[in-house]
């Protein structure tokens, strides 16, 4: 990771903080000086300046964080919607239940807290989206999981041209696989060592490996910095060269 300080005294509100690609943001940022708020149902094991445990479920709760962010730190300069589930199955292997986790998670929280964050932000600031590829072209058995993400890209790419003008910047960033739990566990449900369905995975993609998580902050942190400062409403895949399917 490349140690500079991009972001001193930027304030930053991060979701899914306490997961694989969550906790390694707000790592990197923290260590390029950011002011960091984070949210994520349980955030005890995650150093921050600011701790709002909540359920994105929580409409209030969305509608409010921003808010509470912005005033804990002193101003909102970042937002990071990094939080996601994965709900697996075909269209009539799936429940009520998870059509609504899913959408409620990965779509209605993002976009309540752009909704809530955009109108708090200056000129200067950036919203950064976690879609995935599997959200541009599906891959098989996720339908729910793949029309969430590109539901995400699509309000990435609608946000990114109409708040342009206002200097507020909005990308997403699109992993493949990435060597977290949302991976692993999909591996535990098969009845599978993860350790080694990861180590087949990585024959699969053409740079040898799937993603650790910095390689994905990396990119997050590019598009959250001024050397990214003409981009607006672009959907980034990092993705290793590996093809969906
Ligand atoms: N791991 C991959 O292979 C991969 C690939 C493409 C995209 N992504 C996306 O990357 C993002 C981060 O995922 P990750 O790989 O770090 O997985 P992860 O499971 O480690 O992290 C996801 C985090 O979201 C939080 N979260 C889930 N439901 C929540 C809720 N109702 N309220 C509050 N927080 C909630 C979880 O507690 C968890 O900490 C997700 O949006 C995911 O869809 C992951």
């Amino acid at each position: 990771m490349i140690n500079l300080q991009r972001f001193k005294n930027r304030k930053a509100l991060i979701t899914g903080a306490a997961g694989g690609i969550g906790s390694a943001l707000v790592k990197a940022l923290k260590k390029e000086g950011a002011l960091v708020a984070i949210t994520d149902l349980d955030t005890s094991n995650v150093d921050a300046d600011a701790n709002f445990d909540g359920d994105l479920q929580n409409s209030q709760f969305c509608d409010e964080l921003p808010l509470l962010a912005n005033d804990k730190l002193n101003g909102l300069d970042i937002l990071c919607n990094v939080a996601g589930v994965i709900t697996r199955g075909n269209i009539n292997e799936v429940t009520d239940e998870e059509y609504n986790l899913t959408m409620k998670v990965n779509v209605e929280a993002p976009f309540r807290l752009c909704r809530a964050s955009i109108p708090i932000m200056k000129k200067g600031s950036a919203i950064v989206n976690v879609s995935s590829c599997w959200g541009l072209r599906s891959g098989p058995n996720h339908p729910l999981y793949t029309m969430s993400k590109a539901a995400i890209a699509s309000l990435t790419q609608s946000l990114g041209l109409d708040h342009a003008h206002q200097g507020i910047r909005v990308n997403a960033v699109c992993p493949n696989e990435v060597n977290t739990s949302m991976i692993r566990s999909g591996f535990e449900v098969r009845g599978l060592n993860p350790d080694k369905a990861i180590e087949e995975l990585n024959k699969t993609i053409p740079l040898g490996r799937i993603a650790e998580p910095e390689d994905i902050v990396d990119v997050i942190l590019f598009l959250l910095s001024n050397e990214s400062r003409y981009m607006c409403g672009s959907i980034v895949e990092v993705n290793g060269a590996k093809p969906v399917v």
